[in-house]
Order: structure tokens, then C-alpha cells, then sequence
């Protein structure tokens, strides 16, 4: 056995049915203590909602927590956002005031709550129904005032507006370099359209869990690949059949 970088989404994902958790927690605890296998949590959530999370579910202390879709970092518990990670995608000029101004155009747009907006992330509440047509034309009035950005569509409810260089998938990118982990030793999973870009982002195995959304599963099924396995089970459940279908568990 050798070590390997798990990375999973919290919500639907790793959290859904606790007895399947409590079975991973203890598999993945002891491959941690065995063979150094890291433990990245990559959410949509604050950290002040990811707390909360984590103490409702006992989580295991990950070695590093993704926050707001990809656009935070906090390595080993530490409570302050990596710099170099923030640097980084604020370099094509986020304007997060410009970015609500626009927004207000769009009665259908509703803001999130407080806690979920972000230094770098600007987040709302927006109906399947309306989607279809409010997408774009945020998309193109934000493009059209400069704004280099990029929309992610969830579960059928959430809107994040993030920057261009930004997202679950470029925030795991970042950690394997500076960790010198090999893609093939990677593997990340998800349920949802803010994990797609865990699963598009390079050679890293994927586990899409039984109980995905229907954005990701259209996306799944248009872009095959044979890195990716869409689980039976749902949750914990799907993705400790994954793992035993990719052999990382052994
Ligand atoms: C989490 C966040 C929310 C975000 C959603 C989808 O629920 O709290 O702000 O919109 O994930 O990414
Ligand atoms: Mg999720």
C-alpha cells in the first residue's frame, strides 16, 4: 500500500449517511497513520459554515480545507487563508464591488447570506427556471465591463461568481504541486456542478457519488473518461466504492 491525496466535497458527498462515514473515517484514518495519506476537504461553504459542519459530524482534521469553492485555502488547521493561494487568483483584477453592482440588474438574482460572501466569491440563490436565461446574460454584462470571472451553477439553486483563475479543481492543482503529488495518486470526489472542476482539471481519479446533481451528471456523461466512476452508492457509501474500484484502499 502507499499513501495517496484524498479529496472530497462535504455536502452530499462525504456527509449524507453518517454509518457510511463512520466506516470511511476509520479506513482513512489508519491509512493516514499507516502510509501518510493526506486528507484535503474541498467545499462551497465558509469556513464559519464548514466549522459548524464539523463539529455536527465529527469530521477528521484535514490536512488542508478548500473553502468557498476553491478560492480559500487553510493548510494544517491554520485559521488564516494561504497568501500565496489568494495572491494568486486575485491577479486578474477581482472587483467584487463592480461584481454586486452588476448583479443588482437581476431581480431573479437573490443574495446568499452574509457568511457566504466572501473576499473572493459573491454568491446567490437563483431558481432552475430562471437559470437558463440569467446565466448568460450576467455572464456577458459581466464580460462586457471587464470583469474577468467565472459563474458556477449548483444543484440547481446556487450561483457563485468566483475569478477567472479560481475553483475546487485549480485550488487542488495548487496543493499537489506544493506537495509533489502525482495525478495518478490523486483522487477527488464530488456530487455537484462546483465539483466539476475537480474531475476536469487533469489526470486525477474521480468518484462521482450515486446520489449526484443533475448538472454533473449531464457534464459526466458528455465528457467520458475512463479516470471517472460514477458509484451505485450514495455519499460516504459511493465513495468507498470508488476508492475500492480505483485499489487505493488496497
Ligand atoms: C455552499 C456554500 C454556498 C455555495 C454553494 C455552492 O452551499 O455555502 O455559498 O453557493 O456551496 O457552491
Ligand atoms: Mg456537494
Amino acid at each position: 500500500m502507499s499513501p495517496f491525496l484524498f479529496v472530497t466535497d462535504l455536502d452530499n458527498t462525504l456527509v449524507g449517511d453518517d454509518q457510511a462515514l463512520a466506516t470511511l473515517n476509520y479506513k482513512l484514518s489508519k491509512h493516514r497513520q499507516e502510509y501518510g495519506t493526506k486528507l484535503v476537504y474541498a467545499t462551497g461553504r465558509s469556513p464559519e459554515l464548514y466549522r459548524l459542519l464539523a463539529t455536527e459530524k465529527s469530521l477528521l482534521e484535514p490536512d488542508a480545507l478548500i473553502c468557498s469553492v476553491g478560492t480559500e485555502i487553510y493548510l494544517n488547521g491554520s485559521d488564516t487563508a494561504d497568501a500565496g493561494w489568494s495572491a494568486k487568483i486575485a491577479q486578474g483584477g477581482w472587483n467584487r464591488d463592480l461584481i454586486v453592482a452588476t448583479s443588482a440588474h437581476f431581480a431573479d438574482l437573490v443574495a446568499q447570506p452574509d457568511s457566504e460572501q466572501r473576499p473572493f466569491k459573491v454568491s446567490f440563490f437563483l431558481t432552475k427556471e430562471a437559470a437558463g436565461e440569467v446565466i448568460p446574460q450576467l455572464e456577458s454584462l459581466l464580460q462586457n465591463r471587464g470583469l474577468d470571472v467565472k459563474l458556477i451553477y449548483s444543484t440547481g439553486q446556487d450561483l457563485d461568481i468566483l475569478p477567472r483563475h479560481s475553483d475546487k479543481g485549480l485550488a487542488v492543482q495548487f496543493l499537489r504541486q506544493q506537495w509533489e503529488v502525482a495525478p495518478e495518486k490523486t483522487v477527488v470526489c464530488g456530487d455537484s456542478g462546483n465539483d466539476i472542476a475537480l474531475f476536469s482539471s487533469g489526470q486525477e481519479r474521480g468518484v462521482i457519488v450515486g446520489n449526484a446533481s443533475a448538472e454533473l451528471l449531464e457534464w459526466h456523461y458528455s465528457n467520458p473518461s475512463d479516470r471517472r466512476y460514477l458509484a451505485q452508492a450514495a455519499c460516504a457509501g459511493g465513495i468507498l466504492e470508488g476508492l475500492n474500484y480505483f485499489g487505493f484502499l488496497g
